[in-house]
């Protein structure tokens, strides 16, 4: 699935230009600069099918991509830091938060948290709203190539236990970097299985 083609869609920025469910989705959250464009792209083998950037806030709107017409990658805007007017900040979080939690066909958010930094109370926000949607949801650590193996285990363990109690999560935390593609085989494997019935 991820070795075929994977086309960009549409780019939206209000609920009603969603494009019409259909093929099951699945979405990148986190947090601003936390490397969910990245992810998209190391995922499909693509260098820049997502733009990326050191700044953060640099997706700013929701991007559909189509993978092989059997499942939509949706690329988020972050959340938390923007260099970006407040008021535009409060556009993108809200249209973000009403697609994940009213969306049909939105079979996993992948929920990017960075293994510098572990969880952050904004990334407990949004697993609340997840959990409250009954959306499942599976954790993702990104950039383990910046931190030691014992580190990023240890951050790991710390993250796996964040989330037992809470019901939309999934239990595996997978460890990622977009930069050598450690993780990304297990990664497409589980986003694959959702494509089957
Ligand atoms: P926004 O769209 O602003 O919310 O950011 P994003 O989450 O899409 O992050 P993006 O993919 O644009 O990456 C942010 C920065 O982190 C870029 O400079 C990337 O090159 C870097 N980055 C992303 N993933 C990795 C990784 O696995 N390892 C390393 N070392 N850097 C990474
Ligand atoms: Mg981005």
């Amino acid at each position: 699935l991820f070795a075929g083609p994977c086309d960009f869609l549409l780019g939206v920025t209000s609920i009603a230009a969603l494009p019409d469910p259909g093929l099951p989705e699945v979405a990148f959250a986190g947090r601003s600069n936390v490397g969910k464009s990245s992810l998209l792209n190391a995922l499909t083998n693509r260098k820049a099918l997502a733009r990326t950037s050191n700044t953060p806030g640099r997706t700013r709107e929701l991007n559909f991509f189509d993978l092989g017409g059997e499942l939509r990658l949706v690329d988020l805007p972050g959340y938390g830091y923007a260099k970006a007017s407040r008021t535009d900040v409060e556009g993108w979080t809200g249209l973000t938060l009403d697609y994940l939690k009213g969306r049909v066909g939105l079979r996993r958010v992948c929920v990017l948290v960075d293994s510098r930094h572990g969880l952050k109370p904004v990334d407990a926000g949004t697993m609340d709203t997840l959990d409250e949607a009954a959306v499942p949801y599976q954790i993702v650590l990104t950039k383990i190539d910046k931190v030691k193996p014992t580190a990023a285990e240890g951050v790991r363990k710390a993250v796996a236990g964040a989330i037992v109690k809470r019901p939309a999560a999934h239990p595996d935390v997978l460890l990622t970097s977009s930069q050598t593609g450690e993780g990304m085989e297990e990664l497409r494997t589980t986003l694959a299985a959702l494509t089957e019935r």
